[in-house]
């Protein structure tokens, strides 16, 4: 039985024997897995580390500051930060079918990456977060057993002539021990412990057509809930909670006016492996405080729900 200080130590040997002197190129999501992979490469190799941060103007509210916070300012993790937000919305613009907007967002970011790729001298090797349910999820599509594989944002086709070998330090770990490895690299806790978000982030918790207006709102409203949970002790009780934009008016008063604004839903669940999950029996004053707040706090919101459905039959996600 390997201690998290022991796997760092052999990943930073055999990065090091792998890489030479030679440099590598690293998509930083600002999730877990791309994470740990930057704070670990770091460490073998410093300055031979080039992350590119794709901000596609679908993150959760302050969280490309957050990455450059972390990475770059923190820790001195070489990080360039793309600001994509317009090229994401225009592509997605009149586009409402989920799928097709997984898509969209998919094929946008490689285009993204690639071209950022390409401006970078001398690099030899793709690092990623590939972990090890992700080499089985790979191997069962492969073999045609997996029925429907969503389609992830994981960097996908580089330029043909790019030609790099892949350094993957966490194919052989799974989620808790890449956790754990993230907390004894220092990475902050939050950000080793925090919910799972989606590839296509908020593009698929925007119902239909994807609007910048959407986006800003449903930004705010998620960040009130997710702070409301932490406020009550309830978010680590939960597996994943976020607010979802449903683009439908409905009435609210104020003073004498009707006033017919946007709906949010929220949406909180209780899971152990993702594929069955129940709604998260949150309390009732938790659930009336991010309301008001909600409603209050952001202009366009008349309208706050919970969301009761179980899965299955209902996904996680509400696209
Ligand atoms: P569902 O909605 O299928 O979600 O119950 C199960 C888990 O998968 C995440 N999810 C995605 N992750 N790209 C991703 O990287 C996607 O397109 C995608 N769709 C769903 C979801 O957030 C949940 O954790």
């Amino acid at each position: 039985w390997w201690t998290p200080a022991q796997i760092i130590e052999d990943q930073i040997s055999r990065v090091r024997e792998q890489v030479g002197d030679r440099h590598v190129l690293l998509g930083l999501s600002g999730g877990v897995d791309s994470s740990v992979v930057a704070a670990l490469l770091h460490k073998a190799i410093g300055d031979q580390l080039t992350c590119v941060f794709v901000d596609n103007g679908l993150l959760r509210k302050d969280e490309g500051e957050q990455v450059m916070e972390t990475f770059a300012r923190h820790m001195g993790v070489k990080v360039i930060r793309v600001d994509a937000e317009e090229l994401f919305l225009t592509k997605l613009a009149g586009e409402a079918d989920p799928e097709a907007k997984r898509k969209i967002i998919g094929n946008t970011f490689i285009d993204v990456f690639d071209a950022e790729a390409a401006k970078i001298e001398g690099v030899d090797f793709l690092a990623q977060g590939t972990i090890y349910p992700d080499v089985i999820e790979s191997a069962a599509a492969k073999t045609g057993k997996a029925h429907v594989i969503k389609s992830h944002h994981n960097v996908g086709g580089l330029p043909e002539t790019m030609k790099l070998t892949l350094v993957e330090p966490l194919r052989e770990l799974f989620k808790d021990e890449v956790r754990k490895l993230g907390v004894e690299l220092g990475l902050p806790y939050d950000m080793v412990y925090r919910h799972p978000f989606p590839g296509p982030g908020l593009g698929v918790r925007i119902l239909g057509e994807v609007k910048k207006e959407y986006a800003d709102i449903l930004r705010e409203a998620d960040a009130i809930f997710i702070e409301e949970l932490h406020k009550a002790d309830w978010y680590h009780k939960t597996s994943q909670a976020f607010a979802v934009f449903l683009p439908v008016k409905s009435v609210g008063v104020v003073g004498d006016a009707r006033r017919y604004e946007w709906v949010i839903a929220l949406r909180a669940v209780e899971t152990i492996d993702f594929m069955t999950a129940r709604w998260a029996h949150l309390p009732y004053e938790l659930l009336e405080t991010v309301s008001n707040r909600i409603i209050n706090e952001i202009s366009g919101v008349s309208r706050v729900t919970y969301d009761v459905s179980s899965k299955p039959p209902a996904t996680i996600e509400w696209e």
